[in-house]
Formats: structure tokens, sequence, C-alpha cells
């Protein structure tokens, strides 16, 4: 499967839900979240991503790995998102910080 990671948190830019074949996509407030159930690792949504916060399960950064365990919690508690949609108003300060695990909204 493939993991949404830090680099998303309050930037959501969207672009990767709209090439999703299976539309596994779940958004949150500030964050977007894969549904591992339903990822058949097409890999089309990893080069859609401006701030390349997709990654296949097996190369997420050690630094990150709790971002796969919050793809599959959140994922069976958030709603589809199956359209691209505007970025978040403040992404531009947010796309260059990381370390934003902690404030991810549920
Ligand atoms: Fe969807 Fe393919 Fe990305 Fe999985 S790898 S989330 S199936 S676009
Ligand atoms: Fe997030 Fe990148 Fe998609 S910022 S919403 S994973 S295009």
């Amino acid at each position: 499967t493939y993991v949404v990671t830090d680099a998303c948190v309050k930037c959501k830019y969207t672009d990767c839900v709209d090439v999703c074949p299976v539309d596994c996509f779940r958004e949150g407030p500030n964050f977007l979240v894969i549904d591992p159930d339903e990822c058949i690792d097409c890999t089309l949504c990893v080069a859609e991503c401006p701030v390349e916060a997709i990654y296949a399960e097996d190369d997420v950064p050690g630094d990150m790995q709790q971002y796969i365990a919050l793809n599959a919690e959140m994922s069976q508690v958030w709603p589809a998102i199956v359209e691209k949609k505007d970025p978040m108003s403040d992404h531009e300060t947010w796309a260059a910080v990381s370390g934003k695990f902690d404030q991810i909204e549920r």
C-alpha cells in the first residue's frame, strides 16, 4: 500500500485524488490518508503530489513510520475525497515545514 506522510499536513494539494483509480483517499480537516485496504499499488499518485508526501509503505522514512498506522486508522473514520480542490489557505508556509504529526486534526 501507499502512505501519505508529513509534507501533506496543513497543505492538502489534492492532486493525488484525481488520479487514483480506486478512490481510496480519505480527507481529514488538514491532512489526507490512503485506505490501505483499498490501495492497489498503482503508483500513480506519487508523482502527482507537489510536495512528495506519498511513499510506498516499505519506503516510508524512519522518522515518519507513525504515518503508516495513522493512514490505516483514519481511513476508517474520515470520508472519501474523489475530486481535487483548492489547497489549504496557508499551504505555502507549511509546505516547507516538517515534523507536523502533532498538528494533525482528527
Ligand atoms: Fe490510489 Fe494508486 Fe495511489 Fe494507491 S498507489 S492511493 S491506488 S493512486
Ligand atoms: Fe497531500 Fe500531496 Fe495529495 S499534499 S493531498 S498527498 S497531492
